[in-house]
């Protein structure tokens, strides 16, 4: 058996409307643009959804929607991808780290305060493999300190906390449409706010700054456009917007089966020692974007690769990024800065979670992490 880390769930249905968008006129951003943007605020309960090209763009928009610049510092969380702090250098801004919770992997909410500075301008919390941050706290310490809080949500499209949703407590909250994420348009994002001049700020800074985007301008009597601000070439396709209208549809049956295959990983290795699992906290609803374990990690490498051979796709998310290359040498970042975040990153397995996956496949990765981590356990008991 092989078992693929990841299968999309594309279906007939967003076939045909992608044949029916590819059939029509007009292929970028226009009606089915926002047919989506409609559709996914009224998913979240919130205001205004703007498509983009990425959550990466989302995040970078977001970042100068609210007035992010050179010089300023923006807070935010060492345990997640890349993106999530490139967006920050964008802005030519500065990402400051704050450690993590060993429990769940998000930002230390208790920690965020002491890295305030006169330079702070925003506090960019990452939803960690689909559970939300604190962000009751996070907001108070935001309004304290008048900050924006700018949501990385891109695992988390079906979370809550405390009946919080994504964007309900945060300025923006951003959402990735990539390949392996919960909808997919291969690659596609979204700022979702309730703030509607950042929306329409959103909407110009999405397409080079223009007073108009090309819908406007072909299916109204010609007007002249204006560029009234720096802005970037971000924004959906009619095409990508077509691919996801349909998933919006079936977000919940989707998110349902991923939380039985998290049941059934979580029922085998909770009482296991050798697998350490992160908390879904009480009152949390994760939107169970990824499923991890923890295991030694002098042995993650080994374990990692072992299962790769036994053929049970793995992905490891995330290494700490202080620690990768380009961080170091930038801010000159060292092990031992971020201890919580560094030893997630050290020894942490993402393993296969998708709608797809059926009860046998996951019964044979279960066997074979308890076979490869019986293993290992041996030598690092030793
Ligand atoms: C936490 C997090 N933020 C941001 C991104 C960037 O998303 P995109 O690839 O849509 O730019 C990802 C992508 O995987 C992610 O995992």
């Amino acid at each position: 058996m092989k078992v693929e880390f990841y299968k999309h769930n594309i279906g007939q249905q967003d076939i045909n409307n992608v044949v029916e968008v590819l059939n029509s006129l007009f292929l970028t951003t226009g009606e089915v643009v926002n047919e989506f943007e409609d559709k996914f605020s009224r998913y979240l309960g919130c205001r205004h959804t703007v498509g983009v090209t990425s959550c990466t763009a989302a995040l970078h928009l977001s970042l100068l929607a609210y007035g992010i610049r050179p010089g300023d510092e923006v807070i935010t969380t060492p345990m997640t991808f890349i993106a999530t702090a490139n967006a920050v250098l964008y802005t030519g801004a500065k990402p400051v780290f704050v450690d993590v919770e060993p429990e769940t992997g998000n930002i230390n909410a208790d920690l965020i305060e002491d890295a305030v500075t006169s330079r702070t301008k925003a506090i960019l919390p990452v939803h960690l493999y689909g559970q939300m941050c604190d962000m009751k706290k996070i907001r108070q310490i935001a309004d304290k300190h008048h900050l924006a809080v700018i949501e990385d949500a891109a695992h988390a499209i079906e979370a809550s906390r405390d009946g919080i949703r994504p964007g309900e407590l945060g300025d923006a909250a951003c959402f990735s449409f990539y390949a392996t994420k919960n909808i997919t348009s291969g690659e596609g994002g979204a700022v979702s706010t309730n703030n509607e001049e950042i929306a329409e700020k959103l909407k110009k800074l999405r397409l080079h700054g223009m007073s108009k985007g090309a819908a406007e301008r072909y299916s109204k009597r010609y007007e002249h456009w204006d560029m009234e601000m720096l802005g970037w070439k971000y924004n959906m396709s009619n095409i990508q917007a077509a691919l996801l209208i349909n998933q919006v549809e079936n977000i919940s049956r989707n998110w349902e089966r991923r939380e039985a295959i998290c049941r059934m990983y979580e029922d085998a290795f909770s009482s296991n020692t050798h697998i350490f699992l992160p908390l879904v906290l009480l009152g949390s609803r994760s939107a169970r974007h990824v499923f991890t374990i923890q295991v030694h990690p002098e042995k993650r490498d080994e374990v990692l690769l072992q299962l790769q051979e036994r053929a049970v796709g793995v992905a490891v998310n995330f290494r700490a990024v202080h620690l990768l290359t380009f961080y170091r040498q930038a801010f000159g970042y060292k092990k031992g800065m971020y201890p919580i975040a560094e030893k997630i990153g050290a020894s942490t397995i993402t393993l296969p979670l998708y709608p797809k996956l059926t009860d046998e496949e996951v019964r044979y990765v279960i066997q074979t992490v308890k076979e490869v981590t019986a293993e290992y356990a041996q030598t690092w008991a030793e």
